[in-house]
């Protein structure tokens, strides 16, 4: 009698052993980590920010197909602080009329914050772009608290809509990524494409200068 009882409980005893250790040595086996990246990689896709897809190209390949029409509707996101009208007053931000190609932070009777008065130069499309992309971050301590627009296009389009209101900046030509076949060695591109920044200080100022000064008193 107490020997069969101890055989039985000692085959009970041994098969819930067994199915403990088996458990445990499943859950090693079978045990799954959640991945890392979720979903299947498709090949050839490139993600962005891989591979130097979706890097900046230079200004001037996106302000050769900028659209001003685009632009001037970006143009509500600055309505708030700025207009474009000629002899328009200064709000929170300074009357943009004809600033492209005028002086930095040149506007008669407005306020700039040393940030801005100290850059210097004029706006040039790729000052006003690096600008536009982050204010902070081209003249750190400016008051101008706009975030920036990421998108080159946007920013072309709304700086050829700018240059509508009273500028008159050449647009660059865009650089050729190769030569033309037939086109020559290229030195026609390249002079081209240094041409606008020779004209873009003098074009304009005259009538950044002249036009500020009657809004002024
Ligand atoms: C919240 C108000 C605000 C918004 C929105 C804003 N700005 Fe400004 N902007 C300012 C202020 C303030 C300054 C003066 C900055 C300083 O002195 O540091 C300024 C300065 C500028 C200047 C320099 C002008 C000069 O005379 O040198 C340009 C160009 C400009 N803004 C363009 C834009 C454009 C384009 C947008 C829209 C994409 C925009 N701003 C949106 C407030 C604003």
């Amino acid at each position: 009698m107490d020997n069969r009882f101890n055989t039985t409980s000692g085959w009970v005893l041994f098969a819930l052993i067994v199915a403990l250790g088996s458990t445990i040595v499943a859950g090693e086996v079978f045990h799954s980590e959640r991945p890392e990246k979720m979903g299947y990689p498709i090949a050839g896709v490139v993600e962005p920010g891989e591979d130097g897809a979706g890097a900046e190209q230079p200004i001037a390949v996106y302000l050769a197909s900028a659209d001003a029409a685009k632009g001037e509707a970006s143009f509500k996101k600055c309505a708030a602080c700025h207009n474009a009208a000629p002899g328009g007053a200064h709000a929170l931000g300074p009357n943009l009329h004809a600033i492209m190609g005028a002086p930095v932070a040149g506007k008669p009777g407005f306020a700039y914050s040393e940030a801005l008065k100290g850059k210097g130069g004029t706006w040039t499309w790729e000052a006003m772009s690096e600008w536009l992309k982050s204010p902070k971050g081209f003249a750190p301590g400016t008051k101008m608290t706009f975030a920036g627009l990421g998108d080159p296009q946007e920013r072309a389009n709304l700086m050829v809509w700018l240059n509508s209101q009273g500028s008159s900046l050449p647009i660059p030509a865009a650089p050729a990524p190769t030569a033309e076949p037939g086109a020559g060695p290229g030195d026609g591109a390249q002079k081209a494409e240094k041409q606008p920044v020779v004209n873009a200080t003098g074009a304009a100022d005259p009538k950044g200068g002249g036009e500020a000064d009657p809004q002024q008193n």
